[in-house]
Parts: C-alpha cells; sequence; structure tokens
C-alpha cells in the first residue's frame, strides 16, 4: 500500500453525511497534458451536499456503477506531470473539476486533472483560502458573462445572497462591467455587502433591470426582474420558464485555467473576498457535511486529506 494508493471520499448508495466512505483507491500516473495534484485543502460546497444525498442520483445525472466521488474544489501541490506540461514539480496551483457523474472527486489526497484547467496560486494566497474561490469565483465570472456590459441606463442589479460565495464573488465582479449592483442578503450581511461597493437592502420591490440569482430564489428571484430584463439563474436543471420577455440564463460553472488565474491574483491582492469558516480534517467529512447543512455560516469548510 502506501504509495500505491490514495485515500478519497465517495458515496455508493447517497444517503446524506452517513452514506460518506473513505476509501483507498490506485494511484494513476498523469497522461499527455495532466498534472498529478496532491490536495493541501478541499472546500465544501452546497453541490456536494447535494450529490452525497443523492439528489442528482435521482435527477438520473449520476450513472456509476460503483461509487460516486464528492467534491469540485481544490488547492495543493504538483507532485507528477505529463508529456507537454511545463508546470513545475512543487508548484502550488489550484482549480475545480466539474460534473456529477464521475467516480473521482477532490475530498481526496490525490488528483489527476487537466493543466489547462488549474492556477498557479500567488504567494500571499495560502492554499485553505484558494481553494475556496474555483468553483464559486468562476461561476460568478460566468455569470457576468451572460449578464453581458450594462446598458447605460438600465444598469440595475440585483444580488441576491450577495453574501454567500457566489454572490461574494459576483458583486465586484458586475460592477467591473458597469452595473450598479444592489446586494441582497441577511440583515446581519449589511456591512460585508456594502464594502464591496454594493448597495444593501434585505427585501427587495420588483423593478430591476437583471437579477442575478446567487440564492437560488429561482421563481421568486424572476418576479423582481422588470419586464423585458434579464435573469441569470444557478440551478441549470431546475430554471424558471420565462414570463414577460425576460430573458433566462443558468450558469454551468466549468474550469477556465487563465480565467482562474486572475481571480486568484484579485483574491490575493483583498479586490474578491476568500472566507474560510473552519478547517477539518477529511475524516471528519460526514461531521463537515452535518455543519454545513444547518446553514448561516460565512465562509467555506476546508477539509484537509
Ligand atoms: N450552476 C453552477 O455552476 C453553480 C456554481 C456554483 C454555485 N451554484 C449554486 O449557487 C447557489 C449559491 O451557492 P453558494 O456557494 O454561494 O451558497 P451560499 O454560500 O450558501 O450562499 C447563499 C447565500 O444566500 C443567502 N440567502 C438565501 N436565501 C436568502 C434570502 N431569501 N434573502 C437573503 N439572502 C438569502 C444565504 O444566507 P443564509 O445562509 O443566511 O441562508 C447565503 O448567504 C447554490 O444553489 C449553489 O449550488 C451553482
Amino acid at each position: 500500500m502506501g504509495m500505491s494508493t490514495f485515500r478519497t471520499a465517495v458515496v455508493r448508495t447517497p444517503g446524506g453525511p452517513d452514506s460518506i466512505e473513505i476509501i483507498d483507491v490506485p494511484v494513476v500516473e498523469p497522461g499527455p497534458g495532466k498534472v498529478r495534484v496532491e490536495i493541501a485543502a478541499a472546500a465544501i460546497n452546497p453541490v456536494d451536499l447535494g450529490v452525497a444525498g443523492g439528489r442528482f442520483h435521482a435527477m438520473g445525472l449520476v450513472n456509476q456503477p460503483e461509487y460516486t466521488g464528492l467534491g469540485w474544489d481544490f488547492a495543493g501541490t504538483v507532485v507528477a506531470t505529463g508529456r507537454g506540461v511545463d508546470l513545475a514539480v512543487g508548484t502550488r496551483i489550484a482549480g475545480m473539476v466539474a460534473g456529477f457523474d464521475r467516480d473521482f472527486g477532490t475530498y481526496a489526497e490525490q488528483l489527476v486533472v487537466s493543466a489547462a484547467d488549474l492556477a498557479v496560486v500567488p504567494d500571499g494566497l495560502n492554499l485553505v483560502a484558494a481553494s475556496t474561490l474555483p468553483l464559486n469565483g468562476l461561476a460568478a465570472a460566468q455569470i457576468v458573462d451572460l449578464l453581458g456590459d450594462a446598458p447605460a441606463d438600465d444598469n440595475r442589479l440585483l444580488v441576491t445572497g450577495a453574501a454567500g460565495a457566489v454572490g461574494g464573488f459576483l458583486t465586484p465582479l458586475a460592477q467591473d462591467r458597469g452595473w450598479h449592483v444592489t446586494g441582497l442578503a441577511r440583515a446581519e450581511d449589511e456591512e460585508f455587502v456594502r464594502s464591496l461597493g454594493a448597495d444593501f437592502t434585505t427585501h427587495a420591490e420588483p423593478g430591476w433591470d437583471a437579477v442575478a440569482d446567487g440564492a437560488a430564489l429561482q421563481g421568486r428571484g424572476l418576479a423582481l426582474v422588470r419586464d423585458g430584463g434579464t435573469f441569470v439563474g444557478v440551478q441549470p436543471s431546475a430554471e424558471p420558464a420565462t414570463e414577460r420577455g425576460i430573458s433566462v440564463h443558468a450558469v454551468v460553472a466549468h474550469p477556465d485555467g487563465p480565467r482562474l488565474g486572475d481571480l486568484l491574483a484579485r483574491a490575493a491582492s483583498g479586490e474578491l473576498p476568500v472566507r474560510v469558516h473552519a478547517v477539518l480534517p477529511l475524516d471528519q467529512v460526514a461531521d463537515a457535511h452535518r455543519a454545513v447543512a444547518k446553514g448561516g455560516m460565512r465562509g467555506r469548510y476546508v477539509l484537509k486529506p
């Protein structure tokens, strides 16, 4: 054993935190264009609770014969490289893996991924903090792509869940494209949301030019958009139907190494908020999922393999 296997968290029959198992799987060598990463930190995201709870299996999006891997976000160190990769062993990197139907995940000691999906973590950002950015930073940037540049006279954007992970990245990024952002969040999040340069509300009235729905309010979020405005949701498999001439989009976050490099640089300089609630060993993954399920924390739980 030792060198030839590594530990990873999976679900066989998903049934919530108690169904998560840690198993040993064989080490694989990275093929052309790929990198083997020793994972130092893997953030826990809401989607992981959905996978462990069987939500996406029930939707037919997972078809694994034996078990399903958990985790989308990771940060760590390059330990081996395939042909055509110009990253040195020892480089600190971060990234995300996408898609529901896979037998591997980032809740693991190791991962083999495409070098194109990785970004180097800048000095001044630790790997635990860096692991909280890829999925939600890229989702936020890709939501802004769907919103496009704000029209000069119709630039009022409501970000729901502005104090969440997606919302906290989206609020500054949307302002770069000319949007005048108001963040919808809980009363206790006012200082955080205003610190991102946005206006703040705990109760939004309808009539926004655009709504970016980081709180996944779905139909209730769509109802806040003016006639002919824009709605960008975060749940592609459950978007509300369009009404009143509104354009309805949903983000599907995907890996993008160069973009991630830019986002990490902006986190290192303090422009984008990276927030860590707690760090737990991989062995305590079930406890961590139970804690996340209770809700209300600001910042991610991060697993250390
Ligand atoms: N499609 C994609 O590619 C993609 C990628 C990333 C994330 N997502 C999805 O995006 C959503 C957000 O993810 P996240 O990681 O940002 O979650 P998060 O950190 O839990 O943020 C959600 C925020 O919304 C707040 N909220 C919920 N209902 C609210 C309401 N009625 N009024 C004000 N604030 C409210 C929550 O506050 P409380 O904690 O107080 O409830 C929380 O601060 C999730 O559904 C996630 O699965 C999708």
